[in-house]
């Protein structure tokens, strides 16, 4: 058949189970990280359910993700401190570097108990201080493989 060789061969797997769509989504979601829409149009064809059947289970259970998930996370600090030197712009240059980068969450905080090396921002659970505009992109970059 068509589509991905993987997924035909979960689905092949589990076929013959009672109830195999939950193994199988499980199964997929542990192989590609989530269930993408041509997955979830797969799967629908190999147990001659209808696209909106598996879409609905999917949605149902909020473990399964529809999108890859970022593996990193970046904090910036908009709180008044940061905010004063600079973190404003830090901000508005992570927004912008964010919409690029799937591999990043973008996340506001306020304060990081960086005061003193402003503007703060932490990435994946460290905190870097004096940050620019441009070392903020740059962190998107660098945060990616
Ligand atoms: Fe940004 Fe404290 S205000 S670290």
């Amino acid at each position: 058949g068509k589509g991905d060789p993987q997924i035909a061969a979960i689905c092949a797997i589990h076929a013959a189970s009672n109830g195999p769509l939950l193994p199988i989504l499980h199964d997929v979601q542990g192989h590609f990280g989530y269930v993408s829409d041509e997955a979830i149009q797969q799967i629908a064809d190999e147990l001659n359910l209808s696209r909106a059947d598996v879409f609905g289970v999917v949605t149902f259970y909020h473990d399964f993700h529809r999108k890859a998930q970022a593996s990193h996370t970046l904090k910036v600090c908009r709180a008044e401190a940061c905010q004063a030197v600079g973190g404003r712009e830090v901000w508005s240059a992570a927004t912008t570097a964010s919409q690029r980068s799937e591999d990043v969450d973008l996340e506001a905080v306020y304060c990081l108990g960086n005061c003193a090396c402003a503007p703060s921002v932490q990435l994946d659970g460290r905190t870097i201080g004096r940050m620019s505009p441009e070392r903020v992109a740059g962190l998107f970059s660098a945060g990616g493989h």
